[in-house]
């Protein structure tokens, strides 16, 4: 398989199509077989669930080339089981896990010439997602489902990839106490957008969120969890209820413990204690480990110790250990890794 003439290296992140891309159709109670298809374009009614009611999810995952040539994806099995949560929260109809896993690997192997080189710093994210597909007026789920799964090669998150950026405390809330900042439903983005454009006309890259009833807890970003390094070189990551389980965050605290031995907490975070910390990473698939330098509060800077330059020694580990992982250079966990081919 002949690779895409694609300057890798300098892609960011950005949607990119790619030739195929998974559908499966959920009518009168089931799932229809599903399959590949070329058509990028979804038609719908005018008056379907997800346009009037926001009826849809999606995970993120990524797909790799390891320096032997295989593709690989990272913990596939964590998405679907957090996209059937998402779904039951959503009330919809839950896509079973071993066909989840089907749709991406077929999706990833029928776009394999898009799946960046070994090396090249980008990566194939791979966007599982469904939507309330069927007319819906009054205030209900719908009775139609769509399932897609599409791919799109991309760079690092953030411009400058490794580069700690400086982010802000938001005066917006991202989610709701017994809401659905634990699930993937792209509600939760929506209510982000004028946040975090808010917060890129100031100058930041992204917000810190604090918990929405009390303001005094650190939650996540838009678009990842916070790992903090105590200057006894502990991991310390937030615990709320209404904030994403990130697969990366997870897996993070695995690495610290069994590959680095370092000791872990997931607990509450207070805002206050920001301060105390010795480095600060954003975490997530398409943040993979970001650092921050700088936590700005109503104009109050937090330098993090680590500096505007490069990440912090403790973040650097973690990145290195849990990308050598991704990318076959460093034994995986039992089952982290599915290979696609
Ligand atoms: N938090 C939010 C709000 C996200 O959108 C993401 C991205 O998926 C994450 C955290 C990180 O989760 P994961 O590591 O599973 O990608
Ligand atoms: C991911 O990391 O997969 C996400 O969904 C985050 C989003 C900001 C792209």
């Amino acid at each position: 398989m002949e690779k895409k003439q694609i300057d890798w290296s300098n892609i960011g992140f950005g949607y990119m199509q790619t030739d195929k891309r998974y559908v499966s159709n959920y009518k009168e109670g089931r799932w229809d077989e599903g399959g590949l298809t070329s058509d990028a374009n979804v038609v719908l009614n005018e008056c379907a669930g997800v346009l009037q009611y926001a009826q849809t999810i999606f995970e993120g995952l990524k797909a790799y080339t390891t320096e032997d040539g295989r593709i690989v994806m990272f913990r596939p099995d964590m998405n679907a089981k957090r996209m059937v949560n998402s779904a039951k929260r959503l009330e919809m109809p839950v896509f079973p896990e071993e066909r989840f896993i089907d749709a991406v690997t077929q999706t990833v192997k029928a776009n394999a010439a898009y799946v960046p080189p070994y090396g090249s710093g980008a990566t194939l994210y791979i966007r599982p997602y469904m939507f309330g597909s069927n007319p819906v007026i009054g205030v209900k789920p719908a009775d139609e489902y769509q399932f897609r799964v599409f791919t799109t090669p991309v760079g690092p998150y953030f411009k400058g990839g490794a580069k700690p950026i400086v982010i802000k405390v938001s005066d917006f809330d991202r989610a709701a106490p017994h809401g659905t900042g634990h699930i993937k439903a792209g509600l939760n983005y929506a209510m982000s957008l004028h946040a975090i454009m808010t917060a890129h006309a100031e100058g930041f890259a992204e917000n810190m969120y604090l918990d929405a009833a009390t303001r005094t807890k650190v939650e996540e970003t838009g678009g990842a969890n916070f790992i903090f390094i105590t200057k006894d070189n502990k991991v310390v990551t937030p615990k709320s209820d209404s904030i994403l389980p990130s697969i990366t965050r997870r897996s993070i605290l695995y690495v610290a413990e069994k590959y680095l031995g370092l000791e872990t907490e997931e607990r509450e975070v207070c805002f206050d204690e920001v301060k105390d910390f010795a480095e600060c990473g954003l975490c997530g698939t398409a943040a993979v480990i970001s650092p921050v330098g700088k936590i700005v509060d109503h104009g109050t800077e937090i330098c993090l110790p680590s500096g505007m330059d490069d990440m912090g020694p403790v973040t650097k580990k973690l990145y290195e250990t849990l990308t050598g992982i991704q990318m076959g250079h460093i034994e995986a966990p039992e089952g982290w890794i599915k290979v696609v081919e």
